[in-house]
């Protein structure tokens, strides 16, 4: 009697999924025991790591499974964490027996959309782009996740209200998620306040790190926020991820235009496609209705306009996204404006590029750059 009662709660714990790896506890090795008393179910589960920060979530989920199956009326849940063992079996469940982690976007079966949100100036508002478009993807029910590529000047974590750091699986990293958008960043693994000095070959592997130990599941878009300028991280990125495509953001100034130009026009020497560009701080509406062009206007349909040029194909103006301080303030305060302020213009705007995005077709797979200094 009492182990068909096991066998049920058991059943009912493989509805109960793990809030980060999205799959069942038990087919995972967490459920390490199920005891009972009478009616009263004492659950064991194995966490992956002792300081798991969705400890309550687990408790609530396991706790509601067990309690509606027939004959169970209390539940205790008493949390140890898995051995290395199992660490290392979970290890070889998500990522298979291969020894190397390999990149899962650079494979030729991926169906991950790829863009990296590319600038020539700084501060043009590349990080508040992305982490919009990301969680309006989110919110449209798409798999996203961010690479913070910005190594010296991540500022995704704060605008999406990440504090957390990935779960360590043996060798594998699990990232957290914020608005269903799951999210990986330097700041994540630098204390406070310290200053990231690095150079180029550690750039490049800490990137590849980020694509290639954290375990992203299965996304359909992969946004990458790249660090101003058209320098040794836009190349790791062409190298590392070969599909992967730009979106250029641009203020509508002439000179911010210029450079912006420069940061398209690296996509010719590694083929990547430009796939649009974003005109940000287009203009400040008035209380009048009229707009105050502070930044002048015509800068992102002439980036567009040349990078078609030079690219020879249609380079689209994706969006203008007009001045708004509700975006800063909500990217400052963790709570994306797409979110925070779903009918305000900018938002309607961003949400618009996001659903232009997520209808395009996964950019070419798998072509070699020639820029391996391994000669692949
Ligand atoms: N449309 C907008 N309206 C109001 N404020 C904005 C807008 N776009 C960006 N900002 C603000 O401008 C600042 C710079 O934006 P953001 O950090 O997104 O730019 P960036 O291009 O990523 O900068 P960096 O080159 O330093 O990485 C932020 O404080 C942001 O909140
Ligand atoms: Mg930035």
């Amino acid at each position: 009697m009492s182990d068909l009662l096991t066998d049920a709660i058991r059943a009912a714990l493989a509805g109960v999924l793990d809030p980060e790896i999205k799959r069942p506890i038990t087919d995972l090795g967490m459920v390490r025991s199920i005891d009972l008393t009478g009616s009263h179910a004492r659950i064991g589960i194995d966490l992956t790591t002792p300081g798991c920060p969705l400890k309550d979530t687990l408790t609530r989920d396991v706790t509601a499974a067990a309690a509606a199956v027939d004959g169970v009326a209390t539940v205790d849940v008493v949390f140890g964490v898995m051995s290395a063992e199992q660490r290392a079996d979970l290890r070889t469940l998500l990522r298979g027996p291969g020894a190397e982690p390999v990149i899962p976007f650079a494979q030729p079966q991926s169906l991950t959309k790829v863009f990296a949100i590319a600038s020539g100036k700084g501060g043009v508002g590349k990080s508040s782009v992305t982490a919009n478009l990301a969680v309006a993807m989110a919110a449209d029910g798409l798999r996203v996740g961010i690479v913070d590529a910005d190594i010296y000047g991540f500022s995704i974590p704060r605008m999406l209200g990440v504090t957390r750091q990935p779960t360590r699986v043996d060798d594998m990293l699990l990232p957290p998620e914020a608005f269903g958008v799951l999210v990986v960043s330097i700041g994540m693994f630098v204390p406070p306040g310290q200053p990231v000095v690095w150079r180029g070959p550690m750039l490049h592997r800490a990137l590849q790190q980020f694509l290639a130990d954290v375990f992203w599941g299965d996304l359909d878009v992969l946004l990458l926020d790249l660090p101003p300028g058209t320098g040794d991280i836009a190349i790791s990125v062409a190298q590392l991820l070969p599909s992967s495509e730009l979106v250029v953001v641009t203020t509508p100034q002439v000179a911010a235009a210029e450079v912006a130009e420069r940061a398209g026009s690296i996509a010719v020497q590694t083929r990547q496609n430009v796939v649009g560009v974003v005109e940000n701080m287009s203009w400040l509406a008035q209380p009048d209705g009229s707009r105050l062009e502070l930044f002048g206007s015509g800068g992102g349909q002439r980036v567009a306009d040349n990078l078609s040029n030079l690219t020879g194909s249609e380079v689209p103006l994706l969006g203008q996204v007009p001045l708004d301080p509700r975006l800063r303030e909500a990217g400052d305060g963790g709570y994306p404006v797409v979110l925070s302020e779903p009918d305000s213009p900018a938002a309607e705007v961003l949400r618009g590029v996001a659903r232009s995005l997520a209808a395009r077709r996964r950019g070419l797979a798998g072509r070699s750059l020639g820029l391996s200094p391994a000669g692949r």
